[in-house]
Parts: structure tokens; C-alpha cells; sequence
């Protein structure tokens, strides 16, 4: 799927306007404070992913600019696999819309898939398991409707179990819905590891080195097959939960271990290269979108260039065009490559589209 046209209205700093996209790389170029974060946001709300983790209040995203609506709508014409209309109205919430269909997020992230790298992107691969466990997340909920609803459920029986344990009460009641759930999990994101690392020895240009990755089941390992491993696991850590007050098996402590030639891949590499084994991870993940949901999913990088040199955006260049996705790239740098389409950016506004 591609961006075709774009139209946002009252929507932070950018000036209302139409915008028509290229279907290949576009790469929005504009000093700092022009908006282009804020155009990436836009696409991420409006596929259904909400607002960039920097805001945690919806509230905050219609203009505060000397105007008395206090809502920002945004439109986008989707094409590729399917023509759709996208909207979303955000006021203190936001509602999407298909057409004239009211659409769930989880509805509309299989629509149109979009896979989005921030500025902190490198915490893929220099973070803490939780960044890890976000793309993995992301990926499920993309390509299995019910990934989500799962995950969901786990999260609130396991909120439930901590406060049984935290109390001193018996979890065998929390721990019999869990088990399910948290096996089909680990079921799943072991699934999208393994088609991740088939897919990521096709991005060798971008890596220093070939990188291993391995899933780490939170609290497991005592057997091959998740059902064996979760209830052995849960049988053998019980005590420990009980001492702890926590619990320790399961989806939330996962981790996916990322090695290049057997080390660890945050200390082994610099942090350009780490910056493009995130860019990596995101390019396999995007391969496994492709594969699973027969979409091809739009690419958001935002701070494309940052910390690389002339070979790294060279290398990520030449990636993310032989994906054949839409890739949608931001910097504060003038760059000119052929087979890119340049949109530069001041004060909220694309200059070369003549809003
Ligand atoms: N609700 C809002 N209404 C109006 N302006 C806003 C709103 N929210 C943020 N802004 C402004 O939008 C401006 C542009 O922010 P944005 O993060 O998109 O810039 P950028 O082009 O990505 O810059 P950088 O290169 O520094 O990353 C900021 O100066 C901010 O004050
Ligand atoms: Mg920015």
C-alpha cells in the first residue's frame, strides 16, 4: 500500500493543504521545528498507531495556534492493493474511518500497514527487551487480527495475578488463563523471529556483520515446546513468584537477543551500526508484513540520516529501495539522490507543493 494524497487540517504545526505522495522514497528535508515529525505522526495516527510516544495525550495534537477548533481531521487516499479513503478526527480521542465506515485501529494496521522508525529507533538494538518486544507487537498486530486481543487479555489476567501474589493469595485460578494465552504468544513471536531472521541476511549491506537473532522466553527454557516449557516453567518458579510477589514466567520478560558473531550485539557494534541494525530489524520486519498480509507495508524513518556516514545512507538508501515499499524519510540535511522525491519543509509547510 502507498500514501497517495495526504490533507490535514488543524493538525499541530502544519498548515492545511494537500499533498500528493510518491508511490517510491520520499524524503522530507526542512530545518529543525518545520514539522516534519509532526507529518510522520500523522501517518502513524492515521493508520491506526496513534500519537508518537513523545505526546501521551491525544489532546495535544489538534493546533494550539490561535484557533477556536479544537479538533484536527486528517484525510489520506491509500492506494496499491486496495483504493481507500482514510480519515481520523482527534479531539480528545481519535475515530478513524474507512470510506464512510467507522473503523477499529486494529482494523485499519491491516489495512494499511505501517512500520515506523523514530529517532530512538537504535534502542532496538542498544535498549531494553521491552523496545524489542514493541516491534514483535507490532508485527503480531499487523498480521494476525486476534495477536492484539490476546496480548490485551494476557496483560489484564496477569495485572490480576500480581495483585493476588502481592497479597499472598493463591494464583492457580490466574495461572490456568494465562497458560493458554501465553503460549499462543510465545507461539506467535517466535514465529515472526524466525521469518525475521530469514529475512534480515537479505539486509548484509546495512549489518557490520550477519546477526543472530534468538528469542529468549521470559522465565523459560526448561522445555522446547512453549505448552511444555510454560507449565514447567510456572511449576518450577511458582515458589519464587510467591517469594518475590511477582511474577516471572511469560510474554512480558521475553527478549530477543541480537548477536554478531556470538556477542552481544549492543557492545559489539558502533553506534552508526547499531543505528543500521535497527534500520535492519525494521526492514526484515517490514519483509515479514509483506509476506504474511500480502501488503507491502509504507516505511516511516524519521532522522533518516542521522548518525550514519556516507556508506550507511548509502547502504539504508539502497534497501529500502529494493524493497519496493513507499518509504517515507525526514532530516534536516539537503540530500539529493536520484529515484527520491524531495519534499522540503519550512514552518509547517511543504514548499513544493505550493500550500
Ligand atoms: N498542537 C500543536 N499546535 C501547533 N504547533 C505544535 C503543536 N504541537 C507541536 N507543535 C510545534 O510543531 C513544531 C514542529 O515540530 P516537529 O517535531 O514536527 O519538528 P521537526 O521538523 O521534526 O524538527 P526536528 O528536525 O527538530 O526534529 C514544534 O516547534 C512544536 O512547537
Ligand atoms: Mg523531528
Amino acid at each position: 500500500m502507498y500514501f497517495s494524497d495526504t490533507y490535514f487540517h488543524n493538525f499541530r504545526n502544519l498548515r492545511q493543504g494537500r499533498v500528493s505522495w510518491s508511490p517510491g522514497f520520499n524524503l522530507i528535508t526542512g530545518p529543525n521545528g518545520a514539522g516534519k515529525t509532526n507529518f510522520i505522526e500523522g501517518l502513524n495516527l492515521i493508520s491506526g498507531w496513534g500519537p508518537l510516544e513523545r505526546t501521551t495525550k491525544i489532546s495535544s495534537v489538534p493546533s494550539w495556534e490561535g484557533t477556536e477548533d479544537v479538533k484536527a481531521s486528517l484525510w489520506a487516499k491509500a492506494s496499491g492493493e486496495e483504493d481507500i479513503d482514510l480519515f481520523a478526527s482527534i479531539s480528545m480521542k481519535c475515530s478513524l474511518k474507512c470510506g464512510d465506515k467507522i473503523t477499529a485501529a486494529s482494523a485499519m494496521r491491516a489495512k494499511v500497514p505501517v512500520m515506523t522508525f523514530l529517532s530512538d529507533g537504535m534502542s532496538l538494538v542498544r535498549g531494553g527487551a521491552s523496545s524489542r518486544r514493541v516491534l514483535l507487537d507490532r508485527i503480531g498486530a499487523i498480521i494476525s487480527p486476534s495477536y492484539a486481543m490476546r496480548l490485551h487479555d494476557y496483560r489484564k489476567i496477569l495485572r490480576q495475578k500480581t495483585i493476588l501474589l502481592r497479597k499472598g493469595r493463591d494464583v492457580s485460578p490466574a495461572d490456568r488463563v494465562l497458560a493458554p494465552l501465553g503460549i499462543w504468544l510465545w507461539t506467535a513471536r517466535e514465529e515472526i523471529l524466525r521469518l525475521m531472521a530469514s529475512s534480515i541476511i537479505e539486509c548484509g549491506d546495512l549489518l557490520a556483520c550477519p546477526m543472530e537473532l534468538v528469542f529468549a522466553r521470559g522465565g523459560g527454557g526448561l522445555a522446547a515446546a512453549p505448552s511444555d516449557d510454560f507449565r514447567s516453567s510456572l511449576a518450577a518458579k511458582g515458589r519464587r513468584e510467591r517469594e518475590l510477589r511477582m511474577p516471572l514466567i511469560g510474554p512480558q520478560r521475553d527478549d530477543v537477543k541480537l548477536l554478531c558473531n556470538g556477542m552481544d550485539a549492543s557492545l559489539f557494534l558502533s553506534r552508526g551500526q547499531s543505528r543500521r541494525a535497527a534500520a535492519a530489524l525494521i526492514l526484515a520486519a517490514a519483509a515479514v508484513v509483506k509476506r504474511k498480509v500480502g501488503r507491502k507495508p509504507v516505511l516511516i524513518f524519521d532522522e533518516i540520516t542521522s548518525e550514519l556516514d556516507d556508506c550507511g545512507r548509502s547502504a539504508l538508501l539502497e534497501a529500502l529501495l529494493k524493497t519496493g515499499c513507499q518509504v517515507f524519510g525526514a532530516t534536516t540535511d539537503r540530500l539529493d539522490y536520484d529515484d527520491v522525491s524531495i519534499q522540503m519543509m519550512r514552518d509547517g509547510r511543504f514548499l513544493n507543493t505550493g500550500l
